[in-house]
């Protein structure tokens, strides 16, 4: 798998992640082979580049299945767009579609529970903010999931997680989109959306309305108080706001916006893991990483016995996946690749991930494509 320029796309690549527009359409779904049609769409689009599995034209690999099925994952951003167009014209919303959209991921959550959570899609710019709050919802209700909660309880924090942001309409897409450094002002608007989003909740009569409130209300919050807005601290937080946050970091962490790029999942595991410390509630986060891919199916690592293409990864095993060893450590191509799982081979360690760059310059020298391992 590489993440390529746009410029670098052609035709009978296969891509890696779906693309989606505001109103949920999706321009793009993973697994198709790009066109030169679709690479002029994506132009027109202004997305800049994009994750594919393949670069040589003659392989066909498939990617891992997703936790939200297509068909659910479209409807669900369609749905959260109605919500925030109609609360901007009348104040309210319907709130019935939205149980639905819930429930149908709820469903999927539950039913499709052996997939991991792969790559992150990509969001045309302005319209960030759907994508996210469907994958937000996703993250949260799956986490839920795996704390144990009753699926009434799943239910709620998915509808949250849908939620969760709705105080961004107060917020100007001026800023929301601002490419640069925000000023503090800008800031002080941002910090006010967990009230925003809980006021709103609260004033509308929806069933549930208090605890999808607080899952706004508490999103941003940090388990060493140094969050906003009530700077709670651990379990003064509630376990929805503490799971949402969770969700919430990961999901915008490994989206491109305006102002950074698209972290990989290894980047940000690194990040929430090693560099957050007194963030996060340390209990849901290892339970959060056990089903997230820290290397995605089709990562290129180099590992300490030579370069491997990650081939499976499993629940709780998501540092140790499978690998098929194509190289040596002098990066020269094994006549036989082998199959190695690292949960079974626990002196084989995973160095770093190659970056795109030169795993692109590596495969037009060599002629080999690991993806043709997969
Ligand atoms: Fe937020």
């Amino acid at each position: 798998m590489i993440d390529l320029p746009l410029k670098k796309l052609r035709p009978g690549m296969v891509t890696a992640q779906s693309i989606y527009n505001s109103s949920g359409a999706s321009y793009l779904t993973k697994g198709t082979e790009l066109t030169k049609h679709y690479i002029d769409k994506l132009r027109d689009l202004g997305v800049i580049g994009l994750h594919v599995l393949n670069y040589s034209s003659e392989i066909k690999p498939m990617p891992p299945e997703d936790i939200l099925s297509e068909r659910t994952r479209v409807m669900a951003i369609q749905r959260v767009c109605d919500v925030f167009a109609q609360i901007e014209r009348t104040g309210t919303f319907e709130f019935e579609p939205l149980a639905k959209a819930a429930s149908a991921m709820v469903a999927d959550i539950a039913t499709r529970s052996g997939n991991l959570v792969q790559l992150t899609d990509i969001r045309v710019h302005d319209e960030y903010t759907f994508a996210h709050s469907v994958n937000v919802a996703m993250l949260s209700g799956m986490l839920g999931r795996l704390a144990n909660l009753p699926e009434g309880g799943v239910q709620e924090l998915t509808m949250g997680g849908l939620l969760h942001d709705l105080g961004k309409i107060i917020v100007p897409p001026e800023i929301l989109n601002k490419r640069g450094r925000l000023t503090q002002n800008e800031f002080d608007i941002i910090k006010h959306h967990p009230e925003a989003g809980f006021s709103k909740i609260r004033a509308m009569s929806l069933p549930g309305a208090h605890i999808l409130g607080i899952v706004a209300l508490q999103h941003h919050e940090h388990m060493n108080g140094k969050g906003y807005p009530g700077g709670r601290q651990g379990t003064d937080i509630h376990l929805y706001g503490r799971i949402c946050a969770i969700a919430d970091v990961y999901d915008a962490l490994t989206s491109r916006r305006p102002y950074k790029k698209a972290y990989s999942p290894a980047v940000a595991y690194n990040i929430m893991v090693n560099c957050s410390e007194g963030q996060f509630d340390e209990r849901l986060l290892k339970l959060f990483f056990s089903n997230v891919a820290i290397y995605p199916v089709g990562t290129v690592v180099k590992t300490s016995k030579g370069y491997g293409i990650v081939k499976k990864v499993e629940f709780g095993l998501t540092d140790r996946p499978a690998l098929v060893m194509f190289a040596d450590q002098y990066e020269h191509i094994l006549p036989e690749p082998y199959e190695e799982h690292l949960r079974e081979s626990p002196e084989h360690e995973i160095d770093s991930v190659v970056d795109d760059k030169v795993l692109l310059t590596r495969i037009r020298n060599s002629g080999f494509d690991p993806a043709s391992l997969l």
